[in-house]
């Protein structure tokens, strides 16, 4: 709420502190193409020149046809001439200008929006959890990114009508001085109108964001596949669309009250202006009238007149704009220059080496902002050629347990060691390239079969021997095979070519992606969904003997697998309750005896017709 006291007053303090962040966009500029920059500021100026130039010489034109009436053609002819050139050399100006300005404006947004990208990649998975500074994300990147050539095209607005204003204004001058001050006294005061008009809309916007986000997700959900078939089956479209119109609809109600306000601001000073330029001109033809002026020079200042009378409004409404960007400007540097967390992605020089152990000790954890334990005083110890099976019910922390281990979130409290090292003080990046990981949420990349497993290990995305080999272990191989262009089939449905898998092979692919890596410590969370139990059991078949000399941690809801590990791990609310292997915990009778025989009897029930035929037989 501290931005609402912010932007709610307008005053000299306010407005010079929104200029801060001018430093960076000019830097900014610079950065993009600081050649193309210094021709479009030196084409703008001259292009301010030209309405004094034309003016002139059709002043002089017509005072030469006043004068030479009857005698000297060639006067005549000559003021002609030099008016086509100026007209000319001014449209070639323009031209050049607009080109320029079109391909900086293109380079410049890439520059910003590989800065936006260039940060994103940097934040840690804290940050992207964390609606704050997601909505500064989607500022910056929604309202924001194209403001910085905003400023610079209204800059260069401000600069192209101050030369403009100030030329003409010198052909007035030598007429009546005072005239120019009454012209520019008008748009000065309605400027602070303007200015706090500005304020408001910026204001609105920025209530606006977290609406905003929320009606481009249901857009998203409304014309993306991913949800079509439950939209479908549940006939939420309807309520779906009631719900986006009801936001958009609040945005264009509170759109009209805005406009209106600011066209009566905008009609009340252009009547108040306009009847200022016609007293003035009135005056002009007073002066013609007593023969003080020739005919040329009443079409010069009445032209004058009017050019510094538009080029005031334009340059007014240039600042205004300024303004206005300044304080969208903020948003896109906030974003830009947010402090990186620390000790995840900080750059120590100790790396684990092969990874033998890993021991938890006495961890804890709280996810930020909230107030409840997830994990309380966890502690345990894995050896290489060991494979650990976590299980708990759902909410248990098994998730989180893998995201501090593989520091997608700061420790708490207690630390994690791996070789002794407690991982604070680990490389992050060489860590992370020592583990290979299957989340229950895992990605499915719309791109090529080579690149959903490639992805798993960048070194070998080109070396179809090595993404085969990995294949294999998760029983794609065979499917890979038939695909029509192999390794090279474009996946999931949102691209042309589109081959699209069924659950259980997209999950199969994640599994492949984390095969082949080139780990110590391979981790499956839940990863056997959406596998058939055949499936299942030659995939873990193939991760047994995957960690043959390294470590393995699976986490399951399948005893029929979990039962193998010689080590279970039983988190009950984010606590070890239980360990052992399967014959000691159905012995200690506790939660994972439990567990266990709701399943085993499922499954009896299951069997029951099967066991029924073969007694038949
Ligand atoms: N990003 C998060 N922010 C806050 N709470 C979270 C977050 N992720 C998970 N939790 C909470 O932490 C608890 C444990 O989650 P998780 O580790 O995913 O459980 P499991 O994998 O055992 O099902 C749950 O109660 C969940 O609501
Ligand atoms: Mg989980």
């Amino acid at each position: 709420m501290k931005e609402q006291s912010d932007y709610q007053t307008v005053n000299m303090k306010n407005i010079i502190h929104t200029f801060k962040y001018w430093p960076c966009i000019f830097r900014l500029l610079w950065k993009s193409d600081s050649k193309r920059l210094m021709a479009i500021i030196f084409l703008t100026v001259l292009s301010g020149i030209m309405p004094m130039m034309t003016l002139i010489a059709s002043q002089n034109l017509i005072n030469a046809v006043v004068i030479h009436m009857n005698q000297k053609f060639d006067y005549i002819l000559r003021a002609f001439l030099f008016l086509v050139v100026v007209s000319l050399f001014s449209e070639v100006i323009q031209a050049v200008r607009g080109h320029h300005e079109m391909l900086f404006r293109n380079i410049l947004q890439h520059q910003i929006n590989v800065s936006i990208m260039d940060k994103a990649i940097h934040l840690q998975l804290e940050d992207f959890e964390n609606a704050e500074v997601y909505d500064k994300l989607q500022r910056a990147q929604n309202e924001a990114n194209y403001r910085p050539y905003q400023v610079f095209s209204s800059i260069l607005g401000v600069l192209g009508g101050v030369v403009t204003f100030l030329s003409a204004a010198a052909v007035l001058l030598s007429w009546r001085w005072w005239v120019v001050c009454i012209l520019l006294f008008i748009p000065l005061i309605s400027s602070i109108y303007f200015v706090k008009i500005g304020q408001h809309e910026f204001w609105i916007q920025w209530v606006r964001a977290p609406r905003y986000r929320k009606s481009w997700y249901l857009n998203f959900l409304l014309t993306r596949d991913t949800a079509f078939k439950e939209i479908k089956l549940f006939n939420l479209g309807k309520h779906l669309l009631e719900k986006y119109k009801k936001i958009n609809t609040e945005f264009i109600q509170e759109d009209k009250r805005l406009l209106k306000r600011r066209t009566i601001l905008t009609l009340v000073f252009q009547t108040l202006n306009q009847f200022a330029g016609d007293m003035i001109v009135l005056m002009i033809l007073w002066s013609a009238f007593h023969g003080e002026i020739l005919v040329g020079s009443v079409v010069a200042y009445i032209r004058a007149v009017s050019l510094t009378q538009s080029h005031s409004q334009g340059i007014l409404s240039s600042i205004f704009s300024i303004y206005q960007n300044n304080l969208y400007i903020k948003q896109l540097f906030e974003f830009l220059e947010l402090p990186l967390r620390k000790p995840l992605d900080v750059e120590t020089e100790k790396t684990p080496g092969k990874i033998h152990t890993i021991e938890f000790r006495n961890v804890s954890f709280r996810y930020p902002g909230t107030e409840d334990y997830v994990l309380k005083n966890v502690s345990f110890t894995i050896h290489e050629n060991e494979i650990i099976a976590l299980v708990g019910k759902n909410g248990s922390g098994k998730t989180t347990l893998v995201k501090l281990l593989t520091k997608l979130y700061p420790l708490d409290e207690g630390d994690i060691f791996i070789n002794g090292i407690s991982i604070n003080e680990l490389n992050t990046y060489e860590l992370r390239e020592r583990i290979g990981v299957v989340f229950q949420d895992f990605v499915r990349y719309e791109l090529t079969m080579k690149e959903n497993i490639g992805f798993g290990n960048l070194k070998y995305l080109d070396n179809n021997e090595k993404l085969m080999a990995s294949a294999e272990l998760t029983g794609l191989f065979d499917i890979i095979e038939k695909m029509p262009k192999k390794l090279d089939t474009q996946l999931g449905k949102w691209f042309e070519e589109g081959y699209q898998l069924s659950g259980g092979q997209w999950q199969k692919t994640a599994l492949a992606r984390a095969f082949v890596r080139d780990a110590d410590v391979y981790i499956l969370d839940e990863p056997s969904a959406a596998l058939d139990p055949l499936a299942e059991s030659e995939m873990f078949q193939k991760f047994f003997e995957l960690t043959n000399q390294k470590i393995g941690l699976f986490i399951s809801h399948r005893f029929c697998t979990v039962k193998h590990a010689k080590k279970i791990i039983v988190l009950d609310k984010g606590q070890i309750v239980e360990r052992g292997n399967h014959e000691e915990l159905i012995k200690a009778n506790g939660l994972y005896a439990s567990l266990y025989n709701v399943q085993a009897r499922l499954w009896k029930e299951i069997d029951f017709p099967m066991q029924y035929h073969k007694r038949e037989a």
